[in-house]
C-alpha cells in the first residue's frame, strides 16, 4: 500500500468523465489499498479514483459511523437509479481546498454498482451518506461540488485560486 497524493482543482484529471472498470485483475486490489490508506490519511469520508490522478469509476467510502461491521465501502461503476426529495448540507472536498458550502442533494437515493468481486450490487440510503455518494459519484463523471454552488460563489472561489496559484510561483 502506498500513499497517494491527492490532485486539487483546477487540476484536468478532475474533470474527466471516468471509464467504467471492466477487467478484475490483480491490478484492482492494489488500487484499492491505496484509496483507502490515502482517505483514512487525509482524513476524509469518501475517496473516488479520479482524485488520485486515476481516471476509473472507483470510489472508496468510509461506512464506520453507519455500519458496525464493516470499517470501509468500495464501490465499482456505481450508478443512481432512484432518487428522492431533497436536503441541504454543508460538503467540503479534499480535491477543493479551503472551501465549504451548502449544497443541495437527493435526500434518498438508491446506486447500484459492483463489488470488488465484481458482484453487482444495490444500496438505498438517506441522509448524510446519500450527500456522500452523490458527491463521490458527482467525481466520477467531472464534476465538483463548487458546480452546484451558484455562479457567483464558483466566481469567487475560482478567482481566489488563480491568486493563490499566482502567489505560489512567484
Ligand atoms: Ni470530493
Amino acid at each position: 500500500m502506498s500513499l497517494r497524493t491527492i490532485h486539487t482543482f483546477p487540476d484536468p484529471v478532475l474533470r474527466q468523465k471516468a471509464r467504467k472498470i471492466t477487467e478484475f485483475d490483480e491490478t484492482l486490489q492494489p488500487l484499492i489499498s491505496d484509496m483507502v490508506e490515502t482517505m483514512y490519511d487525509a482524513p476524509g469520508i469518501g475517496l473516488a479514483a479520479p482524485q488520485i490522478g486515476e481516471s476509473v469509476q472507483l470510489i472508496v467510502l468510509d461506512v464506520s459511523k453507519e455500519k458496525e461491521d464493516q470499517k470501509f465501502m468500495v464501490m465499482i461503476n456505481p450508478e443512481i437509479t432512484e432518487h428522492e426529495g431533497n436536503q441541504i448540507d454543508e460538503e467540503g472536498c479534499l480535491s477543493v481546498l479551503d472551501l465549504t458550502a451548502s449544497v443541495k442533494r437527493s435526500r434518498k437515493i438508491t446506486v447500484t454498482y459492483l463489488d470488488i468481486s465484481g458482484k453487482e450490487q444495490k444500496l438505498t440510503t438517506e441522509e448524510r451518506f446519500a450527500v456522500v455518494l452523490q458527491h463521490e459519484i458527482d467525481h466520477l463523471n467531472g464534476i465538483l461540488f463548487i458546480d452546484h454552488l451558484s455562479s457567483l460563489k464558483r466566481a469567487l472561489y475560482k478567482k481566489k485560486m488563480k491568486k493563490m496559484l499566482a502567489s505560489k510561483k512567484r
